[in-house]
């Protein structure tokens, strides 16, 4: 089968990597691609936003299967208009999309479906908003959660601590700092707890989640600093406990199943369910209609099956014929960002020791880099994903910071306690 996958980072890196591993793959493109998925897809020059071209390829092609990576596609259609012309996508259809596009669409959607999440309200206008804020802090709240409605690419959400950062942070929004997703806000209780990361396969018949994992979203070590898309992840998270995971699927995941079919939402593809685990439960903290980026590296690093396969038949709605095999060891990745990141950073420095760190099994996933002059330089905030597996979550983090440390670049840093949450769990 001809598979194209659109995106350009870590996770369409790790899509790649495993797709061209499965004997049913004649040909891989990637749209646009990188410096390392170049090494197992061929690279095409269309961009994601580039709907048009992208169409045009796929028909031309005759490709058989499309992946979508990222979600501002989704949103935006790509997929409707694939298979409008007869093209089978792994990816929700637009509409069904909102469940990320929209925060306010989401909750309205769990509040229907009876989906344990944070109670919330929505606004459309700057001062009830505020007025809100200041009626939770009055009530004793500690904190409240601010949401710009929208994709704001992790930047529109606050968790605030105090009265006048709250009240500020409300009127950034309303005033247009993270464009046309501000003109609504969702103003949430805060959840407390550990958060994990549920990525779950839907084709609107069938729900079957992968294992788990964890990401590790501040910038430094100990969860200090701003947010990030991701700075490291691993599986499984041990949060997750086996009772956890039931309630999840009977809480959250059957549920989400009978609202997708309750009304008609076209959905082949992945779910991923960022939930905090509190002491009543998992509770979801958003949807998204993509997989999780750094954790779908580790999660891919365990699983030992046919992912076109599972991706075809996903996308032809007949997930429930699909074997997910999986290996029992831990895997983790390790995010190297570029000095700076999330904020301004440069970009265009060489890369090296990239073939000595995957001298001993770990696989470095590539998310922001290009070729410049023969050589692999970095071409984004997150630069690369270093993953490895081990027999134990130790050894698997071990040997991801081995390899880690082969790799530089100049300015290039990472956190030093990817895992430390889940040893800190296992040695309880
Ligand atoms: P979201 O984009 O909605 O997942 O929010 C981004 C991050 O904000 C989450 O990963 C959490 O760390 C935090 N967050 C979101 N909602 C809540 C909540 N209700 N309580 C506590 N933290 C939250
Ligand atoms: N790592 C979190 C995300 O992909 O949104």
């Amino acid at each position: 089968m001809k598979v194209l996958v659109v995106g350009s980072g870590g996770r369409e890196h790790a899509l790649c990597w495993k797709l061209a591993q499965s004997a049913q793959v004649e040909k891989l493109w990637c749209a646009p691609g990188n410096a390392g998925i170049a090494a197992v897809a061929e690279c095409v020059e269309i961009g994601v936003g580039e709907y048009d071209r992208m169409v045009d390829f796929a028909v031309s092609r005759e490709v058989g299967l499309v992946v979508v990576g990222p979600e501002a596609p989704l949103c935006g259609g790509l997929a409707d208009r694939l298979r409008e012309r007869g093209i089978a996508v792994f990816g929700p259809s637009g509409e069904a999309a909102q469940l990320e596009g929209s925060k306010d669409y989401a909750k309205r959607f769990m509040n229907r479906y009876g989906i344990p999440t944070a109670a919330s309200a929505t606004f459309t206008d700057a001062e009830a908003a505020r007025l809100y804020v200041g009626e939770q802090f009055a009530a004793g709240k500690k904190a409240v959660v601010i949401k710009a409605d929208g994709l704001a690419a992790g930047k529109g959400v606050l968790v605030a601590e105090d009265q006048a950062a709250a009240e500020a942070f409300v009127s950034e929004c309303f005033s247009g700092t993270f464009g046309a997703s501000g003109s609504t806000v969702v103003i949430e209780e805060c959840l407390y707890g550990e958060e994990a990361s549920i990525l779950a396969l839907c084709d609107g018949k069938t729900i079957v989640p992968l294992v788990s994992s964890q990401d590790h979203k501040r910038v430094y070590d100990f969860d200090c600093g701003p947010n990030t898309g991701g700075m490291g992840a691993y599986s499984p998270a041990p949060v997750v406990t086996p009772e956890i995971s039931a309630q999840i699927e009977r809480d959250i995941l059957k549920p989400f199943l009978a609202g997708i079919q309750a009304e008609n939402l076209d959905f082949r593809g992945v779910i991923f369910v960022g939930v905090m685990v509190t002491d009543a439960g998992a509770k979801v903290l958003e949807f998204n209609v993509r997989f999780g980026d750094p954790e779908i590296q580790p999660v891919l690093r365990r699983f030992d099956g046919d992912l076109c396969e599972v991706m075809r038949l996903t996308a032809a709605g007949q997930l429930d014929q699909a074997e997910l095999v999986w290996s029992d060891d831990p895997a983790v990745s390790v995010v190297v960002a570029a000095g700076g990141y999330p904020g301004r950073y440069a970009k265009g420095f060489p890369i090296t020791g990239l073939e000595d760190a995957e001298k001993d099994g770990a696989v470095v996933f590539h998310a922001g880099t290009a070729y410049k002059d023969g050589a692999i330089v970095s071409a984004g905030g997150r630069v690369l994903g270093v993953s490895a597996r081990g027999k134990t979550i130790r050894e698997a983090i071990d040997h991801a910071y081995a390899a880690v440390k082969k790799i530089h670049f100049q300015d290039c840093f990472c956190r030093g306690d990817i895992g430390a949450k889940a040893l800190a769990r296992m040695e309880k």
